[in-house]
């Protein structure tokens, strides 16, 4: 069975109570649990991990080229600037999907520039908790070849 990292970028931990009219009101623990089941009834295993910290975010993308498994990253406000994690997005040779709840295009001009997505394999944003199911779909797809 193949294996998912769900990793998700600073302030993710405060779905819920954080601007709900633009990410909604799932949490994060909310968020966790349906992408686990969405990725078992895809035939898939994820973990799902959050952290508000760069270099930890970017020892889990490590580990994930090392394993050799897919990700659905949320890198949130690291999309915009981090060439730290776009580097570490760049080495993995499985199936990348970079996901947003919200569509930042259609947000301030600062974040319409993704630093992350010339080296995903595509990106899905805008259909909040969806974006994730989107996400999972489109590697189970990859990964099914
Ligand atoms: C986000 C969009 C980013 O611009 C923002 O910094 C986030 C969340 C999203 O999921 O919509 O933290 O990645």
């Amino acid at each position: 069975m193949s294996h998912v990292y769900v990793l998700n970028g600073p302030n993710l931990n405060r779905l819920g109570t954080r601007e709900p009219d633009i990410y909604g009101s799932t949490t994060f623990a909310e968020l966790a649990a349906d992408c686990v089941a969405t990725a078992a009834e895809l035939g898939l295993t994820a973990t799902v991990l959050q952290t508000n910290d760069e270099s930890e975010l970017i020892g889990w993308l490590h580990q994930a080229q090392d394993e050799g498994a897919a990700v659905v990253l949320n890198p949130a406000a690291f999309t915009h600037y981090s060439y730290a994690l776009r580097d570490a997005c760049a080495m993995l040779t499985s199936p990348l999907v970079e996901v947003h709840l919200s569509n930042p295009a259609a947000r301030e001009e600062f974040r319409h520039i993704s630093v992350i997505s010339a080296v995903a394999s595509g990106t899905i944003a805008g259909f909040g908790v969806d974006s994730y199911r989107l996400g999972l779909r489109a590697v189970a797809a990859m990964v099914a070849g």
